[in-house]
């Protein structure tokens, strides 16, 4: 959260929309923390629990797909997108960034922080090793959807319509210290909502993952993407 709330410099009275918010910590955090903050938080599995008590009634939960969530919501009204590690699961033909930006008003902006690989994953044995069944399957469900910081630029650059302009697409440079400190502190850094639900792979299968990409020179990290509504 620090490097996103750096990155957009939340004002006060802020109007946001917190996309893929799981259940709703990152939108309580938000409303708790500045003034007159509303949010719409909205997810497409999960009830936002954390919403319940707490946010000071100023956090709408809406429990869709982004895609159909948005299309009820105001256009050029919101201040702020989030997007935090859940960008790269609902990025598809159907739905892109275009659909959200359109919903921010001249000078919001969208910021997607998100877990990634420092390079595109090419190689069988990763994939091998991430093919596995966990009740969902980490390959197909997640990590196939994971891209390079590179990637990302490409694809954001040759989907943007005018009107809004990419500020910043890279790697962070705290990425792959947060990725480890993740994995080396997972007892401690997955809530108790998200272990019950087992959306996390375990922590065994991310050494693994480690262990085999850096066989290949490429590493767990995280990456940020800001996109300015400029008209
Ligand atoms: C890895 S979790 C991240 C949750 C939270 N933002 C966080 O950082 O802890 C990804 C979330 O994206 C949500 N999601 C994935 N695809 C979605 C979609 N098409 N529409 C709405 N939510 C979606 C999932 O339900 C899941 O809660």
């Amino acid at each position: 959260m620090d490097v996103i709330e750096r990155e957009l410099m939340i004002r006060p009275g802020s109007k946001i929309i917190d996309i893929g918010c799981g259940f709703g910590d990152s939108s309580v955090y938000l409303a708790n923390k500045y003034e007159d903050l509303s949010v719409v938080s909205i997810d497409k599995w999960f009830d936002q629990e954390a919403v319940i008590n707490g946010g000071h009634g100023r956090i709408i939960p809406i429990k869709d797909d982004a895609s159909d969530a948005l299309k009820k919501l105001e256009k050029d009204h919101f201040d702020y997108a989030i997007c935090m590690n859940s960008y790269f699961l609902m990025h598809d033909a159907s739905f892109n960034l275009n659909q959200i930006m359109k919903h921010l008003r001249p000078g919001g902006k969208l910021c997607i922080a998100s877990e990634c690989f420092r390079l595109e994953v090419h190689s069988k044995r990763i994939v091998d090793l991430l093919d596995v069944e966990l009740g969902w399957n980490p390959w197909k469900d997640c990590f196939s959807k994971y891209h390079s910081p590179v990637w990302w630029m490409r694809e954001f650059s040759s989907l943007l319509e005018g009107g809004y302009r990419i500020e910043t697409c890279g790697e962070l440079d705290i990425g792959v210290d947060l990725f480890d400190a993740f994995i080396d502190n997972m007892e401690q850094s997955v809530g108790p909502c998200v272990k019950k639900s087992g959306a996390v792979m375990p922590r065994k299968n991310f050494m693994q993952l480690r262990n085999e990409l850096k066989n290949e020179d490429n590493v767990l990290t995280m990456m940020m993407a800001s996109i300015i509504r400029t008209t």
